[in-house]
């Protein structure tokens, strides 16, 4: 692996430095500087706009099916019609919220911190019917594609992964973040926001590819600096974070020459911007520098994933089967809930959240970093206390009964929807033992693992008709609240679910941007 990649300290130092504390949150004295706010969008000024077709595919398959992975066959095309489906349900705009005084937020189909949006994506299209080879920036905005480089990149983008069958898939999907996006209000804290807002992101992509038979595979082991040089992006600014290769495999690209420098110009995002040292140096040192450091770091992390100690355990209801309700019109109504009421979860709902959480990904890296912990409030048929869940036995352990709707809402930096919730899922991992097998990128793969597994609990919530959020925390009291189960690991990410509140219900019912119908 790459040799600061192994200098972990980097990463747990970035951890300590930008937890929240109540102290720490109290004591904060950032504020907003609104002449500055980031644009929302990349706008390359000198490429035409391609646009996309303003019809999507509904995505008709149940959302629990999708999310399953359990979907028709794999298709033995990638078109037009099958990328902007992927485009739209994972980063497309889905809805437009105009607020007193004139202010209006283009909500985008997954969730995201702050709702600032610096997940970018970029597609490199090898063989899709109705697309000339190249490489391509999605702009959410406007709907469309602009061509950044004509011809096929798969070839250094396999190069970069160490892998030769994303040369041979048909297209691939790249995210990347732009810092300042995110930086604006969270400062360097953001870092952590970059993998859960590209894992609900991913969540959302990979559960569409499913659903259209396009097999998505997950990367996020490559050579950074090479997809970046590919992508064209200014790297102390933007980065790639994750590659998703899609469709059948066909004939290899040919491989290019060279790699020609881009430099396309784009508005800039706001008149003045504002540096965070400490989130560029964690990514500086998760990078990998060659291919061969990759083979080396995907092979190192293989025995990162432990059995635990068996414990005694409940076992929970098995997953609802299907929801009844698409993945598609899932997508369309997902918002996060902002108030919830106390009305009970079903053991079953939460149950079917839990498993659609924590179905394996295909990915260069084993799944299962993260482990979920509860707190249920008000689940019919579960205790009220605080839980363990052990997905490979679809069980909970009770760790403490009693009722924690004060501690729930404390833990979440004092947020009355974490107390409000009927449960509120925590996620911890062991970080120094990922960091010994990936070096500082693990880092990454925590907070992208909590991410997707988010993004995947909002689905399945919405799915069933009940509302998710996700929220941030108290670092360190979320750890001394699960131990002693949970000493000696760290906070990562935390979601709440429950019933709306009827104030608290944002977004069901909103009308969608374009007109959808079901394709032929
Ligand atoms: C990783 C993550 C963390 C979040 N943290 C909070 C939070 O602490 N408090 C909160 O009210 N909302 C939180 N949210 C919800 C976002 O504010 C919300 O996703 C964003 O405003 C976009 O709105 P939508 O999800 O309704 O589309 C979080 C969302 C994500 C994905």
């Amino acid at each position: 692996m790459g040799r600061s990649n192994r200098e972990t300290r980097v990463a747990h130092e970035y951890h300590e430095r930008t937890a929240h504390s109540p102290a720490s949150v109290r004591t904060s004295t950032h504020s907003l500087d609104w002449d500055v706010k980031p644009f929302p969008f990349k706008v390359y000024t000198d490429l035409p706009p391609l646009a996309l077709p303003r019809e999507v595919d509904p995505l008709a398959i149940d959302t629990l099916a999708a999310l399953a992975a359990r979907p028709r066959e794999g298709a033995g095309r990638v078109t037009l019609a099958d990328l902007t489906a992927l485009l739209y349900y994972s980063a497309g705009v889905t809805k437009k919220k105009t607020y007193a005084g004139g202010g209006e937020v283009l909500f985008r189909a997954a969730p995201s911190t702050g709702a600032l949006y610096q997940t970018e994506v970029y597609v490199a299209a090898g063989r899709v019917d109705g697309l000339e080879p190249g490489l391509y920036h999605f702009c959410p905005g406007d709907f469309a594609l602009r061509r950044l480089r004509a011809g096929d990149v798969r070839a250094p983008l396999a190069h970069a992964v160490a892998d030769e069958t994303v040369a041979r898939r048909a297209v691939t999907v790249m995210l990347t973040a732009i810092y300042w996006r995110n930086t604006w209000k969270y400062q360097a804290r953001a870092y952590r926001h970059l993998f859960w807002d590209s894992g609900t992101v991913l969540a959302q992509l990979l559960a569409a590819g499913a659903a259209l038979g396009l097999v998505p595979r997950l990367y996020t082991g490559f050579v950074d600096a090479d997809v970046n040089r590919v992508l064209g992006v200014d790297a102390e600014r933007e980065s790639a974070l994750e590659l998703v290769a899609l469709g059948p495999e066909g004939a290899p690209a040919s491989p290019l020459a060279v790699v020609e420098d881009l430099r396309h110009p784009y508005m800039p995002l706001s008149p003045s911007e504002v540096d965070y040292p400490l989130l560029r140096e964690i990514h500086a040192a998760s990078m990998l520098d060659t291919p061969d450091d990759v083979r080396a770091w995907r092979e190192a992390g293989r025995r990162v994933v432990e059995e635990g100690a068996p414990r005694p355990l409940v076992t929970l209801p098995p997953p609802r089967e299907a929801s009844g309700r698409s993945l598609g019109e899932t997508i369309q109504r997902r918002g996060s809930t902002r108030e919830f009421g106390h009305t009970p979860l079903s053991a079953a709902e939460l149950a079917t959240v839990l498993w659609a959480a924590t179905r394996t990904i295909d990915a260069d890296v084993p799944a299962g970093l993260v482990d979920l912990y509860l707190i249920v409030n008000a689940v019919e048929g579960i205790e009220s206390g605080t839980y363990s869940y052990r997905p490979e036995a679809h069980a909970v352990e009770l760790l403490k009964a009693g009722r924690y709707r004060n501690e729930s809402a404390y833990l979440c930096l004092e947020q009355p929807i974490g107390g409000d919730a009927a449960a509120v899922i925590y996620f911890l991992a062991p970080l120094a033992r990922i960091l010994g097998a990936f070096g500082n990128r693990g880092y990454r793969l925590a907070n992208l693992e909590a991410g997707i597994a988010g993004g995947r609990v909002y689905l399945a919530a919405y799915a069933q008709g009940f509302g998710a959020s996700g929220l941030t925390f108290y670092d360190a009291h979320v750890v001394e609240f699960f131990s002693p189960h949970a000493a000696g690991t760290d906070a990562i990410f935390v979601v709440a679910l429950g019933r709306a509140a009827e104030s608290g219900r944002v977004t069901i019912g909103t009308t969608p941007t374009r007109p959808r119908r079901p394709s032929a």
